[in-house]
């Protein structure tokens, strides 16, 4: 009956198949005894099955859930095929210990407010009202510390009242060591008492006061709807198909996106999500010195995502989507709006003035946006994807949010951030890495990838008069060749071509991996983090596609040692020509934060571009009609 009502292999589970699949994992009696549910989602169908679905096909569902044991606490993970309770695809438990859950936030907040060593740390700097501080659960990072036990390094910042900015006021030096298993504090860590700044760092209108009066109303009509439509998590909008997904760990997932080209629907991606990110900081202090968050695999933070509000995060004709998630019982819940659907009007799409006829033609251009906002607690990130009428697809991150703060006594500068006022109150410098695991497939799964770059041949008989210039091309053949960083002064890009489909030039189709803003990792290579979050080391990976290689610092990198991931698979040097490949591609926001980050952050934009090159034989835009109104030409 549950397999019914699914209508594609790459349907989200509902909450009727998540409470079907707990209660079949319950009957088979081999959960822990102590056990928490971090996560339930759909065990993606293998490749073959999804492309060679057709509607009507039978379906099998299962769920891929991963589970907290508790002690000694380390991940657990299976597969439960539905609806039958049969024993299915299932998989070896993985080492190491989950993400820390929302749930935990509570706990361990709990947990250091009943030490009373954690209270006298408070008292030493003058804070004795408990239900004014906040404590965020860092996570512990790996130092050959603590080794076996699931930990939080967890930071404090108290309120001036209840609702008081607490970021503006960090408790500095008192380190929390939480055994969040147990739930109880290991050890307070206390390097000596900074007084906590108390100016407000306050955003709200009452704490700005006047606000601005000369903004009039904005209002974005479209009397006839979208011009998407939508089946299930299906969407089709003018030429682009695909289908959307939703994980807690990668957040938005999109799905066998296609353009429709001539009456063919051509493949470009089979499957885009974030896989990894991490923030490391860059500050010696001893608060700081381990701040490093893997926010999708130590925090899952697409369970991290908002519920979005008509008007405020997006404007317009909108459409939601919401993500059925688990809470720690095995319970399912639905998180509504977390994913929003829109078009936007992009500006210019193609223009030109003839000025001997005096006409111009004129098309604007219109972009599909699919976005979704997580806040992990201090920050927020908005992951925005674009689909634009040209065939361009975009992926841009929106960070904004309070920045991490601490302190330093009065009248002293940190030597390794920003003071933000005169109490001493400061943002260490930071960098956020996300990696995109992007499994292209272009106009089918047997794709090359090449590293392209423009250089000028030296002066001689190939450029005699020294203004020549030339892309030069390089197949990357093995993944050792394929880990490289960007070279925005070479006008470095990275091509992804199907050898076996040509355009009308007689020349593979093809795309390329356009790299936005970008900026190298900053940690030494022999630093935990550059070990740990080793896919910040290099912006492109290239590897052949491998099912269970979906996280770029592998499946569990709490408190992993380093090596996960992309280093391990890559070590083996595999082929990526003519292949099915997939490319993981890094980008770093640089944070060296201003002044004028604080007491919010005004969005900061980061992201990349996959643009056709010679997929199409010309401008695929051509057919986009002129704006309303216009008869076909803008009179000049
Ligand atoms: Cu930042």
């Amino acid at each position: 009956m549950l397999e019914t009502q699914v209508r594609h292999p790459l349907e989200p589970l509902s909450e009727e198949e998540i409470a079907a699949a707990v209660a079949i994992l319950r009957e088979q009696k081999i959960l822990p005894a102590r056990h928490r549910f971090v996560q339930v989602t759909l065990d993606e169908p293998p490749k073959h099955i999804v492309l060679g679905y057709h509607d009507g096909d039978p379906i099998d569902r299962a769920a891929s859930i991963v589970l907290l044991a508790r002690p000694p606490g380390t991940g657990w993970g299976t597969v439960v095929t539905l609806p039958a309770p049969r024993a299915g695809r299932g998989r070896a438990p993985p080492a190491g210990p989950p993400p820390i859950t929302l749930e935990e936030f509570d706990e361990c907040e709990r947990a250091c407010k009943a030490s009373p060593e954690y209270r006298e740390a408070l008292r030493k700097r003058g804070i004795t009202d408990l239900d004014l501080v906040i404590v965020d659960p860092w996570s512990a990072g790996s130092y050959g510390e603590d080794e076996g036990r699931r930990l939080s390094r967890a930071l404090s910042w108290v309120r001036l009242n209840p609702n008081d900015n607490a970021y503006a006021h960090p408790i500095e030096n008192v380190i929390a060591v939480v055994d969040l298993d147990r739930m109880e504090v290991v050890r307070i860590e206390d390097y000596g008492v900074v007084p906590v700044p108390m100016q407000p760092g306050n955003y709200t209108p009452d704490a700005v006061g006047t606000l601005r009066t000369d903004l009039q109303p904005l209002d974005i009509h479209q009397p006839d709807g979208p011009s998407f439509t939508i089946d299930g998590h299906a969407i089709q909008w003018q030429k682009w198909h695909l289908r959307l997904g939703f994980t807690p760990r990668e957040g938005l997932v999109l799905h066998t996106v296609a353009y429709e080209d001539q009456g063919r629907l051509r493949p470009i991606l089979y499957r885009a999500a974030l896989s990894e990110m991490v923030v490391p900081y860059g500050d010696p202090a001893p608060t700081h010195q381990r701040k490093n968050a893997f926010d999708a695999g130590e925090y899952n933070i697409g369970a991290l995502a908002n519920a979005l509000e008509l008007g405020c995060d997006c404007l317009g004709e909108i459409r939601y989507f919401d993500a059925v998630l688990v809470d720690s019982a095995g319970r399912p819940f639905t998180l509504r709006n977390a994913i929003c659907l829109h078009e936007e009007d992009y500006g210019i799409l193609w223009k030109h003035f003839d000025f001997r006829t005096g006409e111009a033609e004129v098309r604007r251009s219109r972009r599909l946006v699919i976005s979704s906002i997580s806040t992990v607690a201090n920050y927020e990130y908005g992951f925005f994807w674009y689909l634009y009428q040209d065939g361009t697809i975009q992926f841009e991150v929106k960070l904004t949010g309070i920045v991490s703060t601490g302190a330093v006594p009065p009248g002293e500068k940190p030597a390794y951030g920003q003071l933000l006022n005169a109490d001493g109150l400061y943002a260490p410098n930071h960098q956020h890495f996300f990696n995109v695991r992007l499994d292209l497939d272009i106009d089918g799964p047997v794709n090359q990838v090449y590293e392209v770059h423009t250089e000028a041949p030296p002066l001689g008989p190939e450029n005699p008069y020294g203004n020549a210039f030339r892309s030069r091309a390089t197949l990357l053949s093995h993944e050792s060749e394929a880990q490289q960083l960007v070279d925005p002064l070479s006008g470095r890009y990275w091509k992804i071509v199907n050898p076996t489909v040509s355009n009308s030039l007689g020349e593979p189709v093809a795309y390329k991996l356009m790299p936005g803003e970008n900026v190298r990792a900053f940690a030494l290579p022999e630093s935990s983090i550059a070990k740990r979050a080793a896919f910040m080391t290099k912006h492109l990976w290239v590897t052949p596609y491998a099912p269970d290689e979906i996280h770029a610092a592998g499946a569990y990198p709490n408190q992993h040692p380093g090596g996960a991931g992309l280093p391990t698979w890559t070590a083996a040097d595999r082929l990526i020509a003519d292949t099915d490949v997939v490319l993981w591609y890094t980008f770093g926001a640089h944070h060296i934060v201003r002044p004028e980050d604080w007491p919010v952050m005004p969005v900061n934009y980061i992201g990349f571009m996959l643009k056709p090159i010679g997929f199409f034989d010309c401008n695929p835009a051509l057919d986009v009609p002129p704006p309303a109104g216009h008869d076909g030409h803008c009179h000049v």
